[in-house]
């Protein structure tokens, strides 16, 4: 066993590395085939995602019905291609099973989404997590709500006083609307459809949520604005490997003199790796 084999074989302590399941799965495959196989995959509810790099391509249907077969429980399996534009929308085409539609459990948070349609990030799990401890009493303000992703894991299990979500995407918004009743959380959560720069109280929040990407510090001046004085802020951003954390928290100052207060950094978090050379983080800042 080479040393990087010997290295996932230990991590996953006697389970089957992903990609050994799925190589005896598949018949004649060439060493380029094997070499490139998906190690991993991400199951959402009774989808199973996973990426097929271009030289599985001819090889995709197979690969989707193995790895159908490999979930019982699931039935579709989705290629994914990217995320695109303001809405962070899913690029995926369907290469086994029927349906995109489904309710993922997590932390007793139900989420209904359509994965043709909205994403679910895993490598967001510990953030959900996060926020699911906090907020209790609060004002909270998410700013970009998306279907709940932190909205309703801190609403069922922090019980904030009152979530104002907001969410410009409709389809989106469609299941955040239905989210908050699948979890029994209408007397906390107020869904608000629209941009937050137009939605988001102001003076008023306890606690703001940015858990958005890409150019997230453009709406930072709405967020200072929502805070209370002593309120805490959640800002999210992509980040160059060299820039963590320095100019998050560079932005997050900044933004803050801009209106005249002051910014005190209270946590630093690395989320996940975003892609080569970039960390999706978050800094958390207490803003006077
Ligand atoms: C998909 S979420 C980010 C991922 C999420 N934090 C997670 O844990 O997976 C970002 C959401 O912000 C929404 N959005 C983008 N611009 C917005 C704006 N100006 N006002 C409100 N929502 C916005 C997008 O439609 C999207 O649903």
């Amino acid at each position: 066993m080479g040393k990087n084999n010997a290295k996932l074989a230990n991590k996953n302590r006697g389970k089957p590395i992903p990609s050994e399941a799925l190589k005896l799965l598949l018949n004649d495959l060439t060493p380029q085939e094997e070499a490139a196989l998906p190690r991993g995959w991400q199951v959402i509810g009774e989808v199973v995602l996973v990426h097929v790099p271009d030289v599985l391509q001819p090889r995709k249907g197979e690969i989707g019905r193995a790895l159908l077969s490999m979930y019982p429980r699931c039935k579709t399996v989705v290629e994914t291609k990217r995320i695109a534009g303001e809405f962070r929308q899913p690029v995926v085409e369907v290469i086994a099973g029927d349906g995109t539609e489904t309710i993922h459990k997590e932390n007793y948070v139900l989420f209904r989404l359509d994965v043709a349609q909205v994403m679910f990030s895993q490598g967001n799990f510990y953030e959900r997590r996060r926020m699911s401890t906090v907020g209790q009493g609060e004002h909270v303000v998410d700013m970009f709500a998306g279907i709940g992703y932190f909205t309703l894991p801190m609403a069922v299990h922090a019980k904030p006083r009152r979530i104002d979500a907001i969410e410009l995407n409709p389809v989106s918004y469609q299941y955040l609307i239905e989210n908050i009743r699948l979890n029994h959380v209408e007397g906390i959560v107020n869904p608000i459809p629209g941009d937050c720069r137009d939605k988001a109280p102001v003076g008023v929040a306890d606690r703001v949520i940015m858990g958005y990407v890409g150019t997230t510090q453009e709406y930072l001046p709405w967020g200072i604005r929502a805070l209370r004085p002593g309120g805490i802020l959640h800002y999210h951003e992509t980040t160059p490997e060299k820039l963590v954390f320095e100019r998050p928290i560079r932005y997050v100052k900044e933004a803050a003199a801009a209106q005249g207060r002051g910014a005190e950094i209270v946590t630093t978090i690395k989320v996940k790796k975003y892609s080569p050379g970039v960390w999706h983080v978050v800094v958390d800042a207490k803003i006077d």
